[in-house]
Order: structure tokens, then sequence, then C-alpha cells
């Protein structure tokens, strides 16, 4: 029997639905919500991924502000436009768009953006929090895959969970918010031995290293909810595709989201409920 396939458009529209009417509900008390986006050089995924997030605010009502910087910016220059939007009451969350230019030291940047500001969750701050379960802000794709998981009715609790990909930005924090929510979490990296074998035995497999189709029908357990966070553009027809085999997984598998359509839009509404959040806390 062929997968579900989970419509990340879909579930994506109606978290921005429900954070529009928070938006409007914060304006009638005369809040506003801002939310900066910085971006350094002209990487094109980037720029595809800033413009969505720009166009995404804008439906929302959030109003936003764009800095997009040569790709010759100085540590000193990124670090002292942060500064200034850390101090800006009508900037709300602050997002440096990732990878930066090799010349400048990712890290510094994110520990010097406010931790209130911190709207992808990168500070260590924030990161620690979500470590002891005390969190404000989740990190935006892993919160948009959980939302994924929820929206097929499959509970997480005590099943066997298989996140291949140990990234800051996706696995790590991925394995963790799928542990709060009671799972058994396995992380599967480069170095892992017998990555099929253990894939198979996932009820809920999350792919996030970036590999075009790595994971194939073989390595999927019947009815398991597959989550593919990978966006690789397939060599030979440039199109863009995820970690997944989609083609054949979806025929073993229970539900499947799609590249495109199904983790991305979900991490821009994610984004943008954050945004709101932090809104909520620094107006509280
Ligand atoms: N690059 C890829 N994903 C992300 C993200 O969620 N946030 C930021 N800031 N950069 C990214």
């Amino acid at each position: 029997m062929a997968a579900q396939i989970i419509d990340g458009k879909a579930v994506s529209a109606s978290v921005r639905s429900a954070v529009a009417e928070e938006v409007t509900a914060l304006k009638q008390k005369g809040i506003g919500v801002g939310l900066a986006v910085v971006i350094v050089g002209d990487d094109p995924a980037s720029r595809i991924y800033v413009n969505n997030k720009k166009k995404a605010c804008a439906e929302v009502g959030i109003y936003s502000e764009e800095y997009a910087l040569p790709a010759e910016t100085t540590q000193q220059e990124l670090l002292d436009l942060v500064h200034r939007l850390n101090n800006d009451p009508k900037i709300n969350g602050i997002l440096v768009q990732s990878p930066l230019p090799s010349h400048l030291d990712e890290n510094q940047i994110v520990a010097e953006i406010s931790p209130l500001k911190d709207v992808d969750a990168f500070h260590a701050q924030n990161v620690g929090k979500i470590m002891i379960g005390d969190f404000d802000f989740l990190p935006c794709t892993p919160a948009g895959c959980i939302h994924l998981i929820d929206s097929t009715g499959v509970s997480i609790e005590g099943k066997n969970c298989v996140v291949v990909g140990r990234s800051n930005i996706v696995g790590k924090p991925m394995a963790m918010l799928l542990l709060h929510r009671h799972g058994t979490v396995t992380i599967c990296h480069s170095r892992t031995r017998d990555l099929a074998a253990l894939c198979k035995q996932a009820d809920i497999l999350v792919a996030a290293v970036g590999r075009a189709k790595l994971i194939t029908k073989e390595m999927v357990k019947p009815g398991a909810v597959v989550i593919d966070v990978g966006m690789n553009r397939n060599p030979e027809t440039g199109k863009l595709c995820g970690d997944v085999d989609f083609e054949g997984v979806s025929q073993v598998a229970g539900y499947i989201t799609p590249v495109p359509g199904g983790v991305g839009p979900m991490t821009i509404a994610m984004l943008m409920k954050n945004t709101v959040t932090a809104a909520k806390i620094q107006n509280k």
C-alpha cells in the first residue's frame, strides 16, 4: 500500500494562520512584532530561504527588515549590526542566515545575539534550555518536524525514533525533542555501522544528512513515519530532492513528507511562531 503523503504546505498554512491571529491580537494591544533577517554574501540557496522568510512575515503581519551584507563583511561589522539589532525595540527576533562566508566566526556571532531575540534557538543558552526541557524557543526545523509527525495522529511515546544526521541545527535538537516526547531515540551519522539495520527498526525515521536518496525502501519499516529534512539538488535533473528515495520509500512507509512541500514550509511557519513568542516575552 502506498504511504500517505504529509502535506507540509497545508499544515504550515494552519500554523501561519494561527500566528496571524496572534499578531493581530498583539497589535490591538499596541504591541508590534518585528524580525530582522541578516544575510551575508550571495549563496543562492540562502537567498531563496531569506526571500521566503520575508514573504511569510508580510503574510502574517510581522514587520521585517532585511540586511543583505556583502561577502567581504568583517566580523566586527557583523557584530556591530547584531548589537544594534539587540538594542532595537522594533526588532523582536534576529536571524543570521547560515552558512556565513568562511572568514566569519559563526559561533561568535550567534553567541552575541540576545538569547531573548534568538528565534532560531541557536544560542548556547537556548540550546541548554532545550536540553533541560525548559524552553522559550524551539529550533524551527525540528519543531516543524514534530508538528508534521503529530499531524499524522501517530503518537511518539515509546516509539523507536531514528534520526539520521547530528548537526546542531537539525539532528541533535531533533533527537532531544523526540526524547522530550518520550520516544526511544537513536542518532545515526556517517560513522554509524549498519545504518540500514538501525533505520529498519524505526517507527519514526527523520533523515537530515544532506545526501540525496540515502534512505532507500530496504531501510524502512513497513508503516513507518518518514520525515525528510534533506534539500539536495539532483545532479542529473537539477531538481530539488530529499535524503529519502521518495519513489521507493513511499511504497513501504505509512506516512512520508515530500521534498519540496514537506519540512521546508514548516521551518518558516515555526520561525513566525518563534518571532511572536519573542515579542510576547519582551513585552511581558
Ligand atoms: N540555514 C539553513 N537553515 C537555517 C535556519 O533554520 N536558520 C538559519 N539562520 N540559517 C539556516
